[in-house]
């Protein structure tokens, strides 16, 4: 199991095959690694390259531990088995998409590793957009690992960032940590819209925002609907139906309907319906590290990601 920076990358995979702890094409070995998947596109593929010298591809498993969080499994169960979500997801009816990431800690003595990378490779690249291509893909044939994957692909592929929209952001006191260059400019804080030029998602803005240091501890991804045609003709609130999948720091869902005011004013207001996963389980819910460990274990790839994901 590998979670190492890039630069020992090569002699530790070179060492692993030397002395057989994993020989090549025994799927009874397998070979775990973590991100950063080096720091471009280039050290990527490199890196990969030497994984595929090493190892056969189906002992190799590229772990993104966001996948495992109940919530972000959820998203294709809430998407695939709900026809009321299943009918309107595409952009005749969703206006926006939020997907956040905020921390309140900062890097907690990781220096070495978060300083080379920053915001936009620790968490954009590899769990941001996960998330994102869940939401935006087409419904996969099946729920087995290629037909799945081969769906988030075509959202990869038709993603275009607006750069005018990129903010980067690096927390008060960033300079100050322990091992941190006194002029790093390392990101901890990213915000930028992109859209997914699909048929189905066409023109709606999918805004994406991670940082350390904020103000709370929430990971969310929100979608919002367009209005209905009679909030405008009889002169109602514009507030707009949100479904919330709620990732951190509790895995729930929440679903923002107009409801009228109780009472005697004839008025509207928002209300959220709440769903909260914690509330309706007994004992530990399972960490996301102990389910993807599980499947891996079992050989299943449909929570693991794959090269081609990473390298678009
Ligand atoms: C990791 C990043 O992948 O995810 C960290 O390297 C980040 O910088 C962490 O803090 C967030 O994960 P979680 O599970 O705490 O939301």
């Amino acid at each position: 199991y590998l979670a190492l920076s890039t630069e020992l990358f090569s002699e530790v995979t070179n060492n692993i095959n030397q002395s057989k702890l994993v020989t090549i094409g025994n799927l009874n070995q397998s070979i775990i690694f973590e991100k950063p998947f080096g720091h471009d596109l280039y050290s990527a593929k490199e890196i990969n390259q030497m994984l595929w010298n090493y190892f056969d591809e189906k002992q190799i498993y590229r772990i993104d531990h966001y996948l495992g969080k109940e919530m972000i499994q959820n998203i294709m169960m809430v998407r695939f088995a709900n026809r009321i979500f299943e009918e309107i997801w595409h952009n005749r009816i969703i206006k926006n998409v939020k997907i956040y990431a905020k921390e309140t800690d900062g890097i907690l003595g990781r220096a070495g590793y978060y300083d080379q990378l920053g915001a936009l490779r620790d968490m954009v690249q590899s769990h941001l957009l996960q998330i994102l291509s869940l939401v935006a893909m087409e419904v996969p044939v099946t729920y087995h690992s290629d037909d799945v994957k081969d769906e988030k692909i075509k959202v990869l592929s038709h993603l275009h960032f607006d750069s005018d929209s990129l903010i980067l952001g690096q927390y008060d006191g960033y300079l100050n940590e322990n091992n941190i260059p006194s002029d790093s400019t390392t990101e901890t804080f990213v915000f930028f819209k992109a859209y997914v030029n699909t048929p189905r998602f066409k023109g709606v803005p999918f805004y994406l925002m991670s940082g350390k240091k904020l103000d709370k501890k929430e990971s969310l991804i929100e979608i919002e609907f367009e209005e209905t045609s009679e909030q405008r003709k009889w002169n109602l609130p514009l507030s707009t139906n949100k479904l919330f999948i709620k990732i951190a720091p509790e895995d729930g869902m929440g679903l923002v309907l107009n409801s009228k005011v109780p009472g005697l004013r004839d008025d509207v207001e928002p209300v959220e319906l709440e769903y909260c996963v914690a509330c309706n389980e007994f004992g530990n819910l399972t960490e996301a590290y102990e389910k993807l460990i599980i499947d891996i274990v079992g050989q299943h790839k449909t929570l693991l990601t794959r090269w081609d994901e990473i390298e678009l």
